[in-house]
C-alpha cells in the first residue's frame, strides 16, 4: 500500500547528565536491592542532573545536535515543542527558554504536557503542521529532570525514574521515507493512577508539608501496569491496521522505556519477537517524555534502524495519555 508521506526525522540528538545513580547506590537510601529493582524492572542505573541544571539547560544541547544533524539553522525553525512534565517554570514556558538558549529567534515554543506520551503527542502535532503547509521545519525537545519531583524516601516510585534530554528535528518529506502516521488518546478517568501536583523543576522543595501537599509523584503501580500494557497494545494495533500493516511488516519497535516486563508483555501481545523491540531500560529508567527520543538516538547509532525500516513507537503515560507513531526511515 503507498502511504502519502509529508513529514520526516530529519536530526536527532540526545543530552544525558553524567551523574550515575545505581541500584547499589539506591539501596543505601531506601528498603529496597538491586535484585528486586532488576527483576521488578529491568533497570540497573539512571542518570541525575546536578543541582541547579533546568529543563531547558539539559534540552539545549540535544537541540543543537539535533539541528545539526538535520542541517538545519535554528532561524530556519516555525515551530519548537518542548514535550515536558517537569517544566522549569509554569511560565515562562521551558520551549521559550530553550528557543532563547539556541537563538531561534521568534520562533513559535510552547510546552507540552503529556508525561510519558509527550513525544508522540509531539510528533504527531508536528507532522500535521507540516502536512497543512503552516511549517516546514519542527524542532521536538523532550527534556525532563524527574530527580526533581520524584519522592527519594518512596521506594515504590524512586527507583524507576531518570533524568534526559533528546531532541528531533521534523522537516518536511518529497521523498518516500517518513512519518506515516499516529494515534494520541487521552483519558482522564485514569487521571488518579499517576500523578504530580509538583511543578517549577527549577525550585525543587522538600519536607514532609510539600508531601502532604501532594507535591511528589504519586503511581499506583499494578493498575498502571495493566492498563499500560493493553493500551499500548491496542493503540499499536489500530494504526498498523488502519495503515494496512501488521507486527510482520514492523522491523522494529522502540517503546518508551518504564519497565521491562512492560516492554516485553506489549511486543508479546503484538506479535513482535524480542529482538525486534528496542530497549535502554536498564542504563536509564524511566525518563518519561524523553525516553523514545533517546531510545530512537541510540537506535539508531547502535544500526538498528537502517534506511527504509518500519519503526513503530508506543508509549503510555500520566494523564493517562498513550499513542502511537509509524516510520518509515
Ligand atoms: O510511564 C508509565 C510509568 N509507570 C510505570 O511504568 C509503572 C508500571 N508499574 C510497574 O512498573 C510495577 O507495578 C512496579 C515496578 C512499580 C512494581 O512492581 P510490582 O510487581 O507491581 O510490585 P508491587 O507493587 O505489587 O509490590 C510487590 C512488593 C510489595 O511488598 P509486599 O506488599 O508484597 O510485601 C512492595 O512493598 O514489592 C515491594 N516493593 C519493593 N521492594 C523492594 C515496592 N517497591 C520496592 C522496592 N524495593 N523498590
Amino acid at each position: 500500500m503507498t502511504v502519502a508521506v509529508r513529514s520526516k526525522i530529519s536530526g536527532l540528538g540526545r543530552n544525558v547528565p553524567d551523574k550515575v545513580l545505581s541500584n547499589a547506590d539506591l539501596e543505601k537510601m531506601v528498603d529496597t536491592s538491586d535484585e528486586w529493582i532488576k527483576t521488578r524492572t529491568g533497570i540497573s542505573e539512571r542518570r541525575i542532573a546536578d543541582d541547579g541544571v533546568t529543563t531547558s539547560q539539559l534540552g539545549i544541547p540535544a537541540a543543537r545536535e539535533a539541528l545539526r544533524n538535520a542541517g538545519i539553522d535554528p532561524e530556519e525553525l516555525d515551530l519548537l515543542l518542548c514535550a515536558t512534565s517537569t517544566p522549569e517554570n509554569m511560565f515562562p514556558s521551558t520551549g521559550c527558554a530553550i528557543g532563547h538558549g539556541i537563538e531561534a529567534g521568534d520562533c513559535p515554543s510552547f510546552d507540552l504536557l503529556a508525561a510519558c506520551t509527550g513525544f508522540i503527542y509531539a510528533v504527531s502535532i508536528a507532522d500535521n503542521f507540516i502536512r497543512s503547509g503552516s511549517a516546514n521545519n519542527v524542532l521536538i525537545v523532550a527534556s525532563e529532570i524527574y530527580s526533581r519531583i520524584v519522592n527519594w524516601k518512596d521506594r515504590s516510585t524512586c527507583v524507576l525514574f531518570g533524568d534526559g534530554a533528546a531532541a528531533a528535528v521534523i522537516s518536511r518529506s518529497d521523498g518516500s521515507s517518513g512519518i506515516i502516521d499516529s494515534r494520541i488518546h487521552s483519558n482522564g478517568a485514569y487521571g488518579d493512577l499517576l500523578t504530580t501536583g509538583g511543578v517549577a523543576s527549577r525550585r525543587p522543595v522538600a519536607g514532609r508539608a510539600i508531601e502532604d501537599a501532594g507535591y511528589f509523584l504519586t503511581m499506583k503501580g499494578n493498575q498502571t501496569f495493566k492498563v499500560a500494557v493493553k493500551r499500548m497494545t491496542d493503540v499499536a494495533s489500530k494504526l498498523l491496521e488502519k495503515n494496512g500493516l501488521s507486527a510482520n511488516d514492523v522491523d522494529i519497535v522502540i517503546p518508551h522505556q518504564a519497565n521491562i516486563r512492560i516492554i516485553n508483555a506489549v511486543g508479546k501481545s503484538l506479535g513482535v519477537p524480542e529482538e525486534k523491540v528496542f530497549v535502554n531500560v536498564n542504563k536509564y529508567g524511566n525518563t518519561s517524555a524523553a525516553s523514545i527520543p533517546i531510545a530512537m538516538y541510540e537506535a539508531v547509532e547502535e544500526g538498528r534502524v537502517k534506511p527504509g525500516d518500519l519503526v513503530l513507537l508506543v508509549a503510555f503515560g500520566g494523564g493517562l495519555t498513550w499513542g502511537a507513531t509509524l516510520i518509515r526511515w
